[in-house]
């Protein structure tokens, strides 16, 4: 069955802005990119990644990305964190929660942060204990769940055992990452079925790259099952710098229309969010990715 209320992740100041090519983009404007998010209603953005500067340019200013923001009361400001001195630069910038980013694939996981999947998980459990020492929580990411552009074909019941390894680590939520976008419907519902037998419906999440115009589908698809966590990205900004072709996030807006239609309540303001993509995208010089938003227009 459908759930009633969905919690949408934005991530489109991270996930979104990571991979924009050419100049490092302005920390002014990435603060008031997630202060108009804030703004919108959305209560879970995912601010900032706190990684190496020469893996990923766009994300070296984090730490004045978090000392910028407002704060708005009930929201959460997230941020990755690849290692312990990923979490350390969190903390020093009173981070309230963090992100480890694990994958279902090993040569995803070597290209991405150059270790192998078993290496990670084990780079994360000192990461783990200082996080909740610091009253920080800590949500964990799987990627190439639904598909590998190095390996291709992923076995959900691969995908399940990394999620119960973060789970079991103390992971509140496992987001599931369809990195390059290239899942369907049925292929999604089966990963899902694999996971959900070993890490709760209710501390999953999904998040979906649109690239071969899936997403939406894959969410319907998933929504059905009872996942109530989504992952999105306002303007469908971004994409991964390790996924060759891989395009962005589904689009905020693309997936709050399709919960209105669906009467799931997610507490947001849609136009509110189509204002800030064509903003944003405005700023950029970029195409706004979001279908909804150019029917709706400038508003
Ligand atoms: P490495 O080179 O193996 O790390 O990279 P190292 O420990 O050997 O350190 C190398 C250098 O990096 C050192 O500096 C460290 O200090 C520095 P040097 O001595 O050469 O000057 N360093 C750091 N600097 C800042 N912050 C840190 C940090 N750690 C080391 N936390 C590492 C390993 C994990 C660091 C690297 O591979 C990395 O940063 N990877 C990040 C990749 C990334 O951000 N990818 C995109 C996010 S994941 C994603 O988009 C998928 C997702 O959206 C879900 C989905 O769609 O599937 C989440
Ligand atoms: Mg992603």
């Amino acid at each position: 069955a459908f759930p009633q209320q969905v919690r949408i992740v934005e991530v489109g100041p991270r996930d979104g802005l990571q991979n924009e090519p050419g100049p490092i983009i302005p920390t002014e404007i990435k603060v008031e990119l997630i202060d108009r998010l804030a703004a919108a209603g959305l209560q879970h953005i995912e601010a900032a990644s706190f990684v190496s500067p020469k893996w990923v340019p766009q994300m070296g200013d984090a730490a004045a990305v978090m000392a910028g923001i407002q704060r708005r009361p009930g929201v959460t400001y997230s941020a990755l964190t690849p290692n312990l001195k990923g979490l350390e630069g969190a903390i020093a910038a009173n981070t309230p929660e963090v992100a480890v980013f694990a994958a279902a694939s090993e040569a995803f996981s070597q290209k991405n942060i150059n270790c192998s999947i078993a290496e990670s998980l084990e780079r994360f459990q000192p990461l783990m204990e200082q996080a909740q020492a610091a009253g920080i929580r800590v949500r964990g990411y799987v990627s190439t769940v639904l598909g590998c552009p190095y390996q291709g074909e992923i076995d959900p019941a691969q995908v399940a055992a990394v999620s119960r390894a973060l789970l079991d680590m103390g992971c509140y939520e496992i987001s599931l990452g369809d990195t390059i976008g290239k899942g369907t419907p049925l292929q999604a519902k089966k990963m899902l079925e694999a996971v959900a037998r070993e890490v709760p419906m209710s501390q999953l999440a999904a998040h979906f790259h649109d690239t071969y115009g899936q997403a939406l589908a894959n969410l319907y698809a998933v929504l059905e099952e009872g996942l109530a966590v989504i992952d999105s990205s306002t303007a469908g900004l971004g994409g991964c710098p390790y996924a060759k072709g891989a395009s962005g996030n589904v689009a905020t807006e693309d997936v709050l229309y399709l919960l209105e239609g669906l009467n799931i309540s997610t507490g947001v303001d849609l136009r509110a969010v189509v204002k800030t993509g064509h903003w944003i995208t405005r700023e950029l010089g970029r195409h706004n990715g979001s279908k909804v938003a150019q029917a709706i227009g400038p508003c």
